[in-house]
């Protein structure tokens, strides 16, 4: 795709461009806890382009059962017209619980709106006890588990009007993924590695908004799915000379796939070294064909695994980087560039600390001379991470 395309495109996040999903494929074997998805979503006559290192927005609807379960609860018919906060326009009640309303994460407001509402005396009495100064441990729980429909359903005395039910919920917010494919390679679509999450709350099953929209909802090539750039500072180094560790267990693999396609189509002599982690070999070794294959090409030039469910004690990422940990720090020593995607809340902050000790380790440092070794790798932008 030529630049000036780029430059003409009018689809941003404001403005988002309907694509066309033209692949729905599982990765995960049968026999896996996880339903992780590969996605192909195609730009075809957009003008947009992208990255590797970028992310798709993509904004997606709610399950329609839930809205109708919605409506039922409060013997709404869905033509009602409502007015969402700051708009200028009324919109049918159905429509904005559809495709403009979070119907999940419900907080202590609409708590204190239905004990406000509540005409039943027991549920007025529940509702009060859980907004009681020392029940906050307990509120926090009870919301936890429960979605805006659990809420309708367990106190139905307290009737709210749709508008009523609509200024307590939040907008639906845009799902950023990151692109699991090269431009260089695929110019007109954009490759994702979705884990689609499904779970089970109250005694409810829980369907994840944008995961199961895409993987249930989404007729491949047919439904029009609103999508734009989210454009990143993540990126493969510009000089292919380089050589690049990358740290990716789970969906954390996706921008790498990206990577090591970008890089493989500039023919760099860069060397590319990968971590990968999921729970089983048998059934979570995600793109495993295309690794290998890249593998014997030359295309990837070393492969770590952890498969963290496959032993009795856990194996993970990290622990691949400390048995590895002289050739990691020769590598870094010689100028290589280091990537992380995938889990924030853990990972991200155990490979942190991986990285801190095998530098000081094997760099003979101290902790804190190991530490501004790392400062200085995020300053020249050899240390970047894309975690969620
Ligand atoms: C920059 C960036 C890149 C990303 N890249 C990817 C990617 O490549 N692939 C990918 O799959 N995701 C990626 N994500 C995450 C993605 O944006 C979504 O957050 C994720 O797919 C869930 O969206 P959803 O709408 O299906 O779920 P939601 O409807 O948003 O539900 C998710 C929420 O459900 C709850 N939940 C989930 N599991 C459980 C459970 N077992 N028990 C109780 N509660 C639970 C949690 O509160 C969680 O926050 C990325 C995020 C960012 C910010
Ligand atoms: N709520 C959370 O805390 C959380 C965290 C991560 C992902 N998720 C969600 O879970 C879904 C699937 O995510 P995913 O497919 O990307 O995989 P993932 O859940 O991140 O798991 C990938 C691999 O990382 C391992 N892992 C767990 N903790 C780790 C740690 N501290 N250090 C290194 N590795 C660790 C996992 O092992 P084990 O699972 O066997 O321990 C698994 O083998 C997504 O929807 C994601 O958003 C939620």
């Amino acid at each position: 795709m030529s630049a000036s395309a780029a430059v003409t495109s009018t689809y941003n996040k404001d403005h988002p461009f309907p694509a066309r999903i033209t692949e729905n494929r599982l990765l995960s074997r049968p026999g896996s806890s996880k339903e992780t998805r590969h996605f192909v979503v195609s730009l075809a006559g957009s003008g947009l382009h992208y990255k590797a290192g970028d992310s798709l927005g993509i904004y997606p609807t709610n399950r329609p059962s839930e809205v109708e379960a919605i409506l039922k609860a409060l013997g709404a018919t869905g033509e009602e017209p409502i007015m969402l906060a700051k708009a200028t326009d009324p919109m049918p009640f159905r429509e904005a619980l559809h495709a403009r309303l979070s119907l999940s994460d419900p907080t202590r407001k609409i708590v204190e709106v239905l004990h406000g509402k509540a005409t039943n005396a027991d549920e007025r009495a529940r509702l009060g006890g859980l907004l009681a100064p020392e029940s906050k441990e307990l509120l926090a729980a009870f919301l936890g588990e429960r979605e805006f429909i659990d809420l309708l359903i367990e106190f139905p005395s307290a009737r709210l009007s749709p508008q009523e039910l609509v200024d307590q919920l939040r907008r639906l917010m845009p799902r950023l993924y990151s692109i699991a494919s090269s431009p260089k390679v695929h110019p007109t679509e954009i490759h994702l590695t979705v884990a689609v999450v499904r779970y089970e709350t109250n005694r409810r099953e829980r369907h994840g908004v944008c995961t199961t929209f895409l993987a249930d909802r989404v007729q491949v090539g047919r439904t029009e799915i609103p999508v734009f750039i989210s454009h990143s500072h993540f990126r493969p180094p510009e000089d292919h000379s380089k050589d690049c560790i990358m740290v990716g267990p789970g969906t954390g693999i996706a921008p790498f796939r990206a990577f090591v396609q970008d890089r493989y189509a500039e023919k760099g002599v860069g060397r590319n070294w990968i971590f990968f982690g999921d729970q089983h070999v048998a059934t979570d070794f995600l793109y495993e064909e295309e690794w290998r294959e890249w593998k014997d090409r030359k295309q990837l030039h070393r492969l770590d695994l952890a498969w963290s469910r496959d032993q009795a004690t856990k194996i993970y990422v990290q622990d691949r980087m400390r048995e590895n940990a002289a050739e990691l720090w020769a590598w870094i020593e010689s100028g290589a560039y280091f990537y992380v995607c995938g889990d924030a809340k853990r990972m991200a902050k155990d490979v942190d600390q991986m990285l801190h000790s095998i530098i000081a380790d094997k760099g003979g440092m101290t902790l804190e001379a190991a530490a501004e070794y790392v400062k200085q790798m995020k300053k020249d932008k050899r240390y970047q991470r894309d975690v969620y």
